[in-house]
């Protein structure tokens, strides 16, 4: 009896909140993961290394069939020391690997944090095509990705998904601050639904090309972001709703 051969995807950032979410997802579903993270990661075949090392980035992923970039210092920070090497360093070493290697699929992780003033001040839903207002040097640092993710597309015909995520906390400090904010809970992304939205970015047939979606959790109340593209695009519905399962995984 023949079974198909085993997919792989590179995870970087996978020792961090969304990535193990993320590894956890795609080794049920049956998928090689190559955790790519500077910290040891828990689940699938762990590879420690830091972005800034262009060879270690190429190395693992040659031969892969779909990459989920992660990796990056997840909020604003010393711009120098974190941002520049993490956010930018990282990501350029990561697109020309994944260029190299003719990765099919590659997964970004954007930020709402690009609309920053829109998510108090509204038009919402906010759509995909509004204008930008990002929040700070973070912020800009996912623009940046966004604008890689677009030449990527272009250059390779490749499949590049640009995913503006929602909220996921990554401490208890950090849900109490959620619980606490005007948009968190409309915006909040449980480990779970990041999870299977990553699923579906890998395996779902998408068109050659960029596309930029918004992924979160069902809204609190306010439909905060436009989740009608991602549903089409990759047949994907979140299930869960602030707080569940918020505190799920973390330390403490
Ligand atoms: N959690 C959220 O609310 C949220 C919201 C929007 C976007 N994002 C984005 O999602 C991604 C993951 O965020 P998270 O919340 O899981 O963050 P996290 O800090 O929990 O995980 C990030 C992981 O990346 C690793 N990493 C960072 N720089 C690295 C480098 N130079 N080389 C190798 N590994 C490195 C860290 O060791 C860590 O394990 C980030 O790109 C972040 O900007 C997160």
């Amino acid at each position: 009896m023949s079974s198909s051969p085993q997919r792989t995807v590179v995870v970087t950032g996978s020792a961090g909140r969304l990535g193990r979410a993320a590894c956890r997802e795609l080794l049920a579903r049956g998928w090689h993961v190559r955790a790519f993270d500077r910290c040891p990661s828990p689940a699938g075949e762990s590879i420690v290394a830091d972005l800034a090392d262009a060879a270690a980035v190429a190395a693992v992923l040659q031969g892969a069939d779909a990459l989920v970039h992660l990796a990056a210092t997840p909020d604003d920070d010393d711009f120098a020391a974190r941002l520049l090497p993490d956010n930018l360093l990282g990501l350029h070493n990561v697109i020309e690997g994944a260029k190299a290697a003719a990765v099919p699929r590659v997964i970004l992780a954007s930020s709402g944090q690009v609309n920053f003033v829109q998510q108090y001040e509204g038009p919402w839903p906010i759509r995909v095509g509004d204008p930008l207002t990002p929040r700070g040097w973070y912020a800009i640092t996912k623009v940046a990705l966004e604008a890689a993710g677009q030449i990527h597309a272009r250059v390779t015909g490749a499949a590049v998904i640009s995913v503006r995520l929602g909220w996921c906390p990554r401490d208890r400090a950090h849900a109490d601050e959620l619980g606490a904010s005007f948009h968190g809970p409309h915006c909040y992304l449980s480990p779970r639904d990041a999870g299977t939205f990553f699923a579906a970015a890998v395996e779902h047939p998408v068109p050659a090309g960029h596309h930029i979606v918004y992924a979160t959790s069902r809204p609190a109340e306010i439909e905060m972001v436009d989740l009608e593209p991602t549903k089409k695009l990759l047949d994907w519905e979140p299930l869960d709703r602030w707080p569940e399962g918020a505190t799920d995984d973390l330390p403490g």
